[in-house]
């Protein structure tokens, strides 16, 4: 049975507490949501879901010691609470390969690249004066994008992954910088 987003909200709201993971699950979902209206306008609903939920076990597994254990986790979290989706489980262990799951499917690489994608704006918008998701220029993404040790940990090559789904990643840039745009109040930018 699919999960619904309200089910999912549910979930993730029983599992995650801090406020900036919860910032960082809305705001893959709203990435997910925008780019599955361009690959997938039958299944936006369900590509936001995979973004909600894609950390969901950040604060139950030891993800910095484990990494592998990233993404299985929130598996098993998820057939705890009933859930049997084998197409949400791979696309949230394939959002870390190191859990052993390598994308290929439209759905995986998307997921793979709007994680870092969407802390990586997150980054830009903080060295604004006003920390506004709405000051970030296109530009300004591609320039910082090159500066390697800016936000190192945001991951170029995952970000760049969207390329496999067929979208150009000019086109991913536009659409992340909006869907963050549209919800910048509930993630604090
Ligand atoms: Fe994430």
């Amino acid at each position: 049975m699919a999960v619904t987003r309200d089910q999912a909200y549910e979930i993730l709201h029983k599992y995650m507490e801090g406020e900036r993971y919860l910032e960082h699950s809305y705001a893959v979902e709203a990435i997910m949501r925008g780019v599955a209206e361009k690959l997938a306008p039958e299944e936006v609903e369900y590509w936001g879901v995979v973004g909600l939920l894609h950390d969901l076990d950040e604060e139950h597994c030891e993800w910095k010691e484990h990494p592998e254990t990233h993404g299985p986790t929130s598996v098993e979290i998820l057939k705890k609470e009933g859930i049997d989706d084998p197409v949400l489980f791979d696309a949230i262990c394939a959002h870390n390969p190191e859990s052993g799951v390598k994308a290929k499917t439209k759905l995986q690489y998307a997921v793979l690249a709007s994680d870092p994608m969407s802390g990586f704006l997150k980054a830009i918008a903080q060295i604004y004066p006003d920390k506004k998701i709405a000051s970030v220029k296109h530009k300004s993404v591609l320039k910082r994008f090159r500066e390697q040790r800016f936000a190192a940990g945001a991951n170029r090559d995952y970000m760049e992954a969207i390329e496999f789904t067929g979208m150009d990643f000019d086109e991913f840039i536009d659409i992340a910088l909006e869907a963050m745009r549209g919800i910048a109040d509930r993630i604090g930018l």
